[in-house]
């Protein structure tokens, strides 16, 4: 190939890629104006930043439910005197899902283990600022993890009483 050919080569292939990148930008900007006419501004900012993602190290309690549409979600307690020290979840669930999960996790900590178990699901969508119909489930799925969680922890606690 000449030296010319390169180039013209080259220029074209600059330009296919601005376009690609055009067309990238383009369909994100309609995917974000599509996602703001359906979900909070709160429920955006925490499916795409979450808080409390991931796993705890010996969690003193733990429970794993996967919802009627088949997501899955993870919650795991560290539990000091009575107060829940923190929270961690994860989910294989829709954007929703991670928003809930997020907010479940904000509201437990702080809490005591009666505090933290009279969280529901529609204390998760009032933070959220609703969810659409759809999606209305993935808030009690992060509630009954939730509680699960802190039945688990109970139940440990159980245990360790009848064992001394
Ligand atoms: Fe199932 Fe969100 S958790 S769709």
């Amino acid at each position: 190939m000449t030296k010319e050919r390169q180039k013209e080569v080259a220029k074209t292939t600059d330009t296919e890629f601005a376009e690609f990148d055009e067309l990238v930008a383009s369909i994100d900007e309609t995917i974000q104006k599509e996602e703001r006419a359906i979900y909070s501004e709160r429920a955006l900012e925490e499916a795409y930043h979450p808080k409390n993602v991931g796993e705890l190290k010996s969690p003193d309690g733990a429970a794993r439910i996967t919802g009627p549409c088949g997501d899955t979600m993870q919650i795991q307690l560290h539990v000091e005197g009575d107060i829940l020290t923190d929270v961690k979840f994860v989910t294989d669930g829709c954007g929703a899902s991670t928003a809930c999960g997020s907010v479940i996790t904000e509201l437990a900590k702080g809490k005591t283990v009666e505090g933290a178990s009279r969280i529901v699901d529609a204390d998760v969508l009032a933070v959220l600022g609703g969810l659409p119909e759809e999606n209305v489930h993935c808030a009690l799925l992060a509630a009954n993890t939730l509680n699960a969680a802190l039945d688990e922890y109970r139940n440990k606690q159980k245990r360790n009483e009848l064992r001394q």
